[in-house]
This record gives structure tokens, sequence and C-alpha cells, in this order.
């Protein structure tokens, strides 16, 4: 999978990159991630400005359009004839708080494309007119972030995740069987007991069919207490 990122902060995307599993998704070319200044698209060739004041006035500055349409417009070129048969277009995705809600089934969606554009906007927001270059928006919650930045962070590394060859081969099975509603069952390992708290009995008991149950069960009750509303969903 390719996942271009449009940022005027590149070097944000350093850290996630350069560690853990990304790190290796991309080592072992599972993921190709290419972060972009968007500045290099600028039609200010001078200053390479990319944002300019609000018409009709008020606070903050707005980014312009021409960046992400030339960026997007190159990449997609580009992308097309690296294949010799014209392929799948690229999805190309505006992070904005007023997208839909990035959830487990669109991330499993996502990850099913070859090929993602990331935009990410900053200052007070977006020319309306990027929205006509987004296949889709997508938010990370109900919450405001300074920029796109952190939630293309987040969109790539649950899409990265679910890419196959990228987690060992034992947690994407794991992945599989518990990828449906609900919460995880507890984890525990060594020292058995801590602090006065004890590793439950049967998960020392090397009785799998046992094990097995109990943390089915331990997942429902974890569910239900925690998030009623998947219970309800499911
Ligand atoms: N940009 C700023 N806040 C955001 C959010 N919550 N989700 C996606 N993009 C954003």
């Amino acid at each position: 999978m390719r996942i271009d990122i449009l940022t005027i902060f590149p070097g944000m995307f350093d850290g996630v990159l350069g560690a853990s599993i990304l790190k290796r998704a991309i080592a072992a070319k599972r993921l190709t991630v290419r972060v972009h200044d968007l500045r290099r698209w600028s039609p200010d060739r001078k200053h390479r400005k990319v944002d300019d004041r609000p018409y009709g006035g008020g606070p903050g500055m707005v980014m312009r359009p021409e960046p992400f349409f030339a960026a997007v417009e190159a990449l997609t070129a580009n992308a097309q004839r690296g294949r010799k048969a014209k392929g799948p277009a690229p999805r190309v995705i505006l992070l904005t708080p007023q997208g839909q809600r990035l959830t487990q089934p669109v991330v499993q969606r996502l990850a099913k494309r070859q090929h993602l554009i990331l935009l990410c906007g900053h200052y007070e927001g977006v020319d309306e007119r990027i929205r006509a270059l987004a296949d889709e928006e997508l938010s990370i919650g109900d919450y405001v972030l300074t920029g796109g930045e952190l939630p293309a962070m987040v969109v790539l590394d649950a899409v990265a995740r679910l890419v196959p060859g990228v987690l060992g081969d034992a947690t994407s099975a794991h992945d599989e069987s518990f990828s449906g509603p609900r919460l995880e069952y507890p984890h525990y390992t060594r020292p058995r007991v801590f602090r006065r708290m004890a590793v439950p009995e049967v998960l020392v008991s090397g009785d799998a069919k046992a094990i097995e149950v109990w943390r089915q069960l331990a997942a429902w009750q974890r569910t239900r207490q925690r998030r009623p509303d998947l219970v309800k969903a499911s």
C-alpha cells in the first residue's frame, strides 16, 4: 500500500515513521509512505505562502486551494504513470473535524485500497473549494486539533496495521478473531503476583479450552461494563 501525505509540517511525521511497526513495514516494503511539503506547490514562488486572509473578513488565515490541487494532480499523474494498465485511482482524504468519524470499519475499508492521499489542513481552516478534491472527509473525534497532521498519523497507523504482513502472523490472526464489536480481554505477564495482585488462576492452568472460555467471557463483561453502546449495536 502507498500513502502520500500533504502537509506544511512534514517534520512532524519523522517520529511515527521512524519507530516500531511502521518503520519495519516501510523497511520491508509492505508500506510506502511519502510525506510532501505542500509549500512545494505554492503559487507564490518567492515566499512559498500557502495561506491567505479570509474573504469577508474575520480572524485567522485560510489555506489556499492551489497547492492542494496541484499536489494531488501531480501525485495522481505520477501514480497512473507508474502503473502499466490504468489501475485504481488514489483515494483522496481530507482530515477535518467536520468529516465522518473514523471507526474500525472505516479503517478496514481504507486498508483495502492500494493508494491513499491524506490532506492536512491548518490555520483557521481550508478554502471550501479544497473539499471538491477529496473523495471523503474524516474526523478522528469531536475535538479540534491545531491541524490535520495528528489525525493523518492516526489514520496511517490504524490502516497500516491491517495491511497484510505489517503485523506478525500471530498478531494478525488474533486481530481477525477479535475485530468484532467488543473490547479485548485483560492481558497478564510475569510476575505472577505483583503488589498482592495475582494473575487469574485459569491463565496459569495450562487448560487451553478453559483459558479461551475465560477470555471470551472477560471480553464480553468488560464490553458490557465499559461500552454498553457496543453491546447494543451488535
Ligand atoms: N483537524 C483538526 N481537528 C481534527 C479532528 N478532530 N479530526 C480530523 N482532522 C482535524
